[in-house]
């Protein structure tokens, strides 16, 4: 794995998007990018916002994890400025090792142009060469969304946890949803 190796380059609404590898630089992007998640408070599992230092040590954790293929992550830059990622990781049950969770967040700014959609399509194509075959994942009940992308895609309801969530004061439910490579 080449930290920054770029996997595509599109102009989307004028504006330069670049799905990449991650890289030890982007600490200060990823923390700006889940933080600003955390403050308009997206329908996201996390509810408070990271430090610097917190997000340094969790890049070179997910650097490690691409390094030895345990993980796939698109960082995607968008102007010049990281905007968000996408990223599948192995499960690590010896029985399970074909499972792949997916994870998505983007920046408001650069939502419903088709960046998401086109981040995951790249993640799966590239969870699929380190043996994933399942990809799962969970979504609030409330991320319209979120549901409507990963149909798009091609994953199926195969289960509800009812009040999986308690965010922000809010009983959510989570559906989690299936697709088979
Ligand atoms: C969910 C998320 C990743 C979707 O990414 P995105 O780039 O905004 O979505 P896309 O533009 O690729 O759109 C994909 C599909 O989602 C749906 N969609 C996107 N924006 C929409 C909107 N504003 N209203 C309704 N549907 C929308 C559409 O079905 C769309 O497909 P189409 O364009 O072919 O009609 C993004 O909105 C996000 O980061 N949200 C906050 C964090 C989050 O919810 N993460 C997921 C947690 S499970």
């Amino acid at each position: 794995m080449n930290p920054g190796k770029i996997l595509e380059k599109r102009i989307i609404s004028g504006k330069s998007v670049v799905f990449r590898y991650p890289k030890l630089f982007d600490a200060k992007g990823a923390m700006e990018t889940i933080n600003s998640q955390v403050e308009e408070r997206a329908d996201i599992a996390k509810m408070t916002k990271v430090t610097l230092q917190q997000e340094k040590k969790w890049v070179s954790s997910v650097l490690k994890a691409v390094k030895g293929k345990e993980k796939v992550f698109i960082a995607i830059e968008a102007g010049g400025q990281y905007a968000g990622s996408c990223e599948v990781t192995k499960d690590r049950m010896e029985s399970q090792r074909h499972v792949g969770t997916l994870g998505i967040g983007l920046r408001k700014e650069i939502r419903s142009l088709g960046i998401g959609k086109r981040a995951m399509r790249l993640a799966i194509r590239e969870a699929k060469k380190i043996g994933v075959t399942i990809v799962r994942l969970d979504v609030y009940n409330t991320n319209k969304v979120g549901q409507r992308l990963y149909k798009k895609l091609g994953f199926h309801v195969t289960g509800k946890i009812k009040n999986l969530a308690l965010h922000y004061g809010k009983r959510k439910d989570g559906i989690t949803m299936v697709k088979y490579l």
